[in-house]
């Protein structure tokens, strides 16, 4: 039998009692396979590395090792998320990396975005290869893959891929959620506990904020699309469109444009607001954000991030542009 193939009679998991049922049979299947040795796992806090977390938590407790790196690119918030629910309110084996001054050093002065990814996951490996190199006694790896990773790449995760990690340092994979689509992944989330802002948490790219923060990276511009990007969420959220928008995010360009503030002439950036539905992210429709919100996102951000003057919102359609700007 081909393990990577959903059999066709496998029940979707849509409800609570069939997303206990495959912790059940998965816990089972872990212990069994993991024996006494321990595990690692590389855990962004992303939906379906969390989701692997809480499973082997449950499964094995502190046998299991989670690696959380701090690049420096991801949302407000977000480390310290990680740290909340699964070092303390899980009490998992959490290993924080600090990264960012290293991630940012590699990428300062780089302009071009593939080559801005390309460094974003190759330090990626490295710092988690080192971490791996402390360790004592591992002898797995566990993954986030899910089943569409399997039916659209060659079955590693684009993003977080620690698959390229050197010979002498192979482990056997631990792959939990391989034949889950992304919504019985989310429903096994929720049976797990983890909280609703981590289950139902909208896509974002491995690359992080560094995509989004166009051109060469500086701290000022990340600190300020960051900002806004947070404004945008809390926008969102109280305005019931959390949850109902595929993805929506701001971007900032690296160039100033000018503006007046507080009765003098400024010269600052502009941030451009992003708000899209798909199915497959192959294309995609642009949110109708009523024009209210948009007005008031626009006041706040300008009033509340530093050095932004000016808010946009970028109409274009999937095609003819992408849903990221780099
Ligand atoms: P585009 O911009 O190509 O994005 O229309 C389609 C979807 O893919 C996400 N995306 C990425 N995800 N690493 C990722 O893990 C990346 O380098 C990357 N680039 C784009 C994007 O956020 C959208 O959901």
């Amino acid at each position: 039998m081909d393990n990577n193939k959903r059999p066709d009679d496998m029940v979707r998991i849509t409800t609570n009692e069939l997303a206990e049922a495959f912790i059940e049979e998965q816990v089972k299947e872990i212990q069994a396979q993991v024996g006494d040795k321990k595990v690692l796992l590389a855990l962004s806090g992303g939906v379906d590395s969390s989701v692997v977390a809480a499973l082997l938590i449950k499964a094995i407790g502190k046998q299991l090792v989670c690696v959380h790196v701090n690049h420096g690119l991801l949302r407000k918030g977000e480390p310290e998320q990680v740290v909340e629910v699964f070092r303390n309110q899980m009490d998992a084996n959490l290993i924080y990396v600090d990264a960012i001054d290293r991630f940012l050093d590699k990428l300062e002065g780089v302009e071009e975005p593939e080559q801005k990814r390309k460094i974003i996951g190759a330090e990626f490996i490295r710092v988690f290869e080192e971490e791996a190199r402390k360790l004592e006694g591992i002898e797995f790896l566990a993954q986030g893959t899910i089943y569409p990773d399997i039916l659209e790449s060659d079955g590693v995760k684009a993003h977080h891929n620690v698959g390229g990690l050197p010979e002498d340092l192979q482990f056997e994979l631990v792959e939990p959620l391989k034949l889950l689509f992304k919504d019985e992944v989310r429903v096994v989330g929720k049976a797990l506990g983890l909280p609703d802002g981590m289950v139902y948490r909208q896509p974002f790219p491995g690359p992080g904020l560094g995509v989004r923060c166009l051109g060469a990276i500086t701290r000022d511009r990340l600190e300020a699309v960051r900002e806004s990007d947070a404004i945008l969420r809390e926008e969102f959220a109280k305005n019931g469109l959390e949850g109902k928008v595929w993805q929506y995010f701001t971007v900032i360009p690296d160039f100033k444009s000018v503006g007046v503030k507080d009765g003098k002439r400024s010269f600052e950036w502009p941030v451009i607001l992003r708000a899209v539905n798909t199915k497959d992210a192959m294309t995609a429709t642009v949110e109708d954000v009523p024009f209210s919100l948009l007005q008031h996102i626009t006041d706040r951000i300008t009033k509340e991030v530093p050095g932004v003057n000016r808010v946009c919102f970028d109409l274009t359609p999937k095609p003819t542009g992408t849903i990221e700007w780099e």
